[in-house]
Formats: structure tokens, C-alpha cells, sequence
């Protein structure tokens, strides 16, 4: 009786602990492999912004699957080439081309700003593991702006077009241009909540909000996130993370941003800010912070992530477009806690993503780097960075974060940015 009560109990545990981290063989370390090089017959060979999604929402198990794409302007269509590696970024293929077609009226032009993101419960017809990937489509003539949302069903091999978020006037970063740009999609209290940069309010030069829909069809009321009082400061680029005490923090860039110290922005045009609140969508009413370093201040296009990995709050780990460094904060993002550290190796890129690989105690953090913007030829490519510091718990550091079947409760956000203890 005993025993079998406690074989139970044991085999109970076993199995709990199987579901809340599915386990992730080992990761190996990837210092820097190519993702992509734009074909010979490319005219135009530049690329920037790349993004990728590590799939984990029907309870995968093994090596996980990783999708990832970057913004190039291809010869033959208005697409974002997806590209998948089932071993953690060591090698990549072409899977597949997303075409973004589903606006008749927009013909020829270009797409900007990709990001992509997997959910984790059904919104309207779409399933937990279904993939969606966003992007800033552009047509021909340049008379609008389109933040569009395509999703795929069969992890990434089809897409299909499901909705445009926002529109606006013709791409043009000079204030006073009603445009949209940059968006970035976090779901969170049953609701896809997609954040962008907003020049169409005649109040603000450029301002951050978000909308949410709990269909993917019908969106929202424009709800600001960062909107400065002074109309000439350029808040963009917004992505957010949950962080180590449950809070959650935005990271974004301040053009035509003036240094209170030194009356200028000659270290940091563009200078990155930053906000914690308790909710993603209550950074309106937050005051912000500028992440400054004991060396300087961060600037442009940053990209944010947390891990558990680095010390009891875990580690906030945030990507530059200026600097082949990364800035650190183990302390809930305490403004005077920013270490400035090597990326041991990764160079300067335009808007580099960040991913927290699953094992590894969440020291793994894959950087992927689509290039500068403006560049030629751009080679877009993929390594690793390790999170100094001791070894993170739960979902995650262990294996893959809570997957949908059985995410038990961790949290509103993807299973990453979710601390269980
Ligand atoms: C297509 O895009 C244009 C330009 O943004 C917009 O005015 C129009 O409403 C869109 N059409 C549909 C069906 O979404
Ligand atoms: C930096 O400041 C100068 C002078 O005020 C301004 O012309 C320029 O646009 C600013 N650059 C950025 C990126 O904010
Ligand atoms: C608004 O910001 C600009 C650029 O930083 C600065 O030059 C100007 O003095 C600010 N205006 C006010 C009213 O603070
Ligand atoms: C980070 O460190 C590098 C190398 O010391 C330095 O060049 C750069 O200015 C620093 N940047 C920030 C924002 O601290
Ligand atoms: C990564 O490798 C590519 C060649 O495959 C090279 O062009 C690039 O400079 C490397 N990046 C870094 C940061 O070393
Ligand atoms: C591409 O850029 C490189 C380095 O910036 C430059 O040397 C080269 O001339 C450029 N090529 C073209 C075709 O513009």
C-alpha cells in the first residue's frame, strides 16, 4: 500500500514536473551562423530587423523549432522569407515565403518591420500553436503605411492574411506625417495586444500605443503608451518582457530626444528609454527612465528580454541598434543598475532580437542580427550569448516555459516572461 501510494506520488510528481517544463535536450553553443545571404541576383541586398519565435504551444518535445525572418527587400514579391532550424540555430533552411497580399489595393512596394509570435490559447478561429507574423506593408506608390497580420496553421509552411491592425498616411519620419510603424505583439489577459509607433495624432510628433482584439479581426481603441508632452520627442520601436518581480517593462527609443545633462544628444541620439508597470497595458500612466550605463547611454532601436538566469530576479537583458554590447540589470530595472557587458561577439545591428533558448538555467540567449539598415549587402546571421551568473529556475530554465495544454496558471503572457517562485 505504501509503496504503491508512493509510487503515486513520485509518478504524480514526475509527471507534473514533465508538463509544467517539457525537457529540452541541451543547447549547444552557437557563436555565429548564417541565417541568410541575399542571392547574387538580389539588386538590392540589404537587410535589417530580424525576429524570431521558438515554438512551444503544443507541448513540442525534443529539439524545438525555431522560425525567424528579417526585412530584405526580394526582387520577386512583397515577402518575408521564413526560415526554420530544428537545432536550436546551428543550421537554417528555407521553409517558406510570406506573402503579404492581403490588401488587393496595395500592389508592387515593400514590407518592413517583421515580427512574429506564437499563441498559446485560441483567439477567433485560431489555435494555440497557430503562428502570427506582422510587418509594415508599403505599396508601390508609397501613399500609405499598413501594420497587417498574417497568420499560419501548419508552423509557418502556409500563411494567410487576417487583418490590418492600423493604417496611416505615406511612410515619412518627419513629424506631423500621420504614418504607423514597428509593430510588436504580446497576448496577455485574453487579449493580442498589438503595441506600434504612432504618427497619426496630431498631438504628439510620434507616440507608442497599442491595440487589442480578442478575435484577430476587430481591434481596439488606440491606447497610449508613451505619449511625451513635448510634441517634438519621437518615442518608437517598443517591445516589452515580463520581468523578474511579475512587473513588466517596455524598452523604446527617444528621437529627437535633448540630454538633461549635457543639452545635447551627441552620445545618445536616439536615446533608449524604458518603463515598468504592472500591467502591459498600463505603461500610459508610468513615468520613464533612460538606460544609462556607468560608460553611457544605450540608444536606438532596442530589444528587450528577461531571464531567470543571473541572480534572484533574474536577468533584463537588452539589445542596442548602436552598440555590439548588451546592457544587463539583475535588479527589476533599477535605473542605476545597468552593467554594460560584451556580446562576445555578435556586432551591431539594426533592431538585433533577443530569445531566451530553454535549459541551460535561461543562460542561453540567442541574438539574431539582420544587419545595419542601409547597408549594401547584409549577411543576416545567428549566435549565442551567456548570461553571466548562477543557473535560473522554472519554466524555461529548465526545459521549454509552460506550453498551452497545460500552462497551469503561469502567468497572462507567454510562458517566458512568467517567474513561478
Ligand atoms: C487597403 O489599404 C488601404 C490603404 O491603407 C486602406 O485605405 C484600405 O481600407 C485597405 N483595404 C482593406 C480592405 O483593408
Ligand atoms: C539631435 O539633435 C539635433 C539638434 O537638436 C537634431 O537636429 C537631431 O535631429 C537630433 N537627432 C536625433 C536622432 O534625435
Ligand atoms: C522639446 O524637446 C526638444 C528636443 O529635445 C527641446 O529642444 C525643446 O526645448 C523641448 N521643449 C520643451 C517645451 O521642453
Ligand atoms: C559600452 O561599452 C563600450 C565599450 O567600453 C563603450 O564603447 C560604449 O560607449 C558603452 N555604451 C554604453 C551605452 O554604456
Ligand atoms: C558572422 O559571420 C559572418 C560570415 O559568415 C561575418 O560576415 C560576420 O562579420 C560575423 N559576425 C560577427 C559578429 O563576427
Ligand atoms: C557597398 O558598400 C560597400 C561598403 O560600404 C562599398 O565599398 C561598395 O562600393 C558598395 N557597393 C555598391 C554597389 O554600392
Amino acid at each position: 500500500m505504501l509503496s504503491s501510494l508512493l509510487s503515486f506520488i513520485t509518478s504524480a510528481l514526475l509527471v507534473r514536473d514533465a508538463i509544467a517544463w517539457p525537457s529540452a535536450p541541451p543547447a549547444p553553443f552557437v557563436q555565429n551562423v548564417t541565417v541568410f545571404v541575399p542571392p547574387a541576383n538580389w539588386p538590392d541586398k540589404g537587410g535589417s530587423y530580424a525576429r524570431s519565435v521558438i515554438l512551444n504551444q503544443n507541448c513540442e518535445k525534443g529539439e524545438p523549432t525555431i522560425l525567424a525572418t528579417a526585412a530584405y527587400n526580394a526582387p520577386d514579391g512583397q515577402y518575408f522569407m521564413i526560415h526554420k532550424s530544428t537545432d536550436y540555430g546551428v543550421s537554417w533552411s528555407e521553409l517558406s515565403k510570406a506573402y503579404f497580399s492581403g490588401n488587393a489595393s496595395l500592389t508592387g512596394g515593400i514590407i518592413l518591420q517583421p515580427f512574429l509570435y506564437e499563441l498559446a490559447q485560441p483567439f477567433g478561429k485560431y489555435q494555440p500553436g497557430t503562428i502570427l507574423l506582422s510587418g509594415n506593408r508599403i505599396p508601390g506608390d508609397f501613399s500609405s503605411t499598413n501594420i497587417q497580420l498574417y497568420a499560419s496553421e501548419d508552423k509557418g509552411v502556409s500563411w494567410e492574411y487576417v487583418s490590418t491592425v492600423a493604417y496611416g498616411g505615406p511612410p515619412d519620419t518627419d513629424n506631423g506625417a500621420p504614418c504607423v510603424w514597428e509593430p510588436f505583439i504580446l497576448a496577455y489577459d485574453n487579449q493580442v495586444n498589438v503595441y506600434y509607433s504612432d504618427q497619426r495624432d496630431p498631438a504628439y510628433g510620434q507616440k507608442l500605443a497599442h491595440q487589442s482584439s480578442g478575435d484577430l479581426r476587430s481591434w481596439g481603441d488606440v491606447v497610449n503608451d508613451v505619449a511625451y508632452a513635448n510634441y517634438t520627442q519621437r518615442p518608437g520601436m517598443i517591445t516589452v518582457a515580463q520581468i523578474g518581480n511579475g512587473k513588466w517593462m517596455c524598452s523604446y527609443e527617444v528621437g529627437l530626444w535633448t540630454d538633461p545633462v549635457t543639452g545635447s544628444n551627441d552620445s545618445a541620439p536616439y536615446a533608449t528609454h524604458y518603463k515598468i508597470a504592472d500591467s502591459p497595458l498600463e505603461f500610459g500612466s508610468v513615468s520613464d527612465n533612460i538606460l544609462k550605463t556607468p560608460e553611457g547611454i544605450s540608444s536606438a532601436g532596442p530589444y528587450t528580454v528577461w531571464t531567470p538566469a543571473g541572480g534572484p530576479s533574474g536577468t533584463i537583458v537588452v539589445s542596442d541598434s548602436s552598440y555590439d554590447q548588451f546592457f544587463l540589470n539583475t535588479q527589476n530595472g533599477d535605473p542605476n543598475s545597468w552593467k554594460n557587458v560584451s556580446s562576445q561577439g555578435h556586432g551591431v545591428g539594426y533592431t538585433r532580437s533577443l530569445s531566451v533558448l530553454p535549459g541551460n538555467g535561461g543562460k542561453t540567449v540567442q541574438v539574431l542580427n539582420g544587419g545595419m539598415y542601409g547597408s549594401n549587402m547584409t549577411i543576416f546571421s545567428a549566435g549565442d550569448f551567456i548570461v553571466p551568473g548562477p543557473l535560473g529556475h522554472g519554466p524555461g530554465a529548465q526545459g521549454f516555459p509552460a506550453c498551452q495544454h497545460n500552462s497551469g496558471g503561469y502567468g497572462h503572457g507567454w510562458g517566458w516572461g512568467s517567474p513561478w517562485w
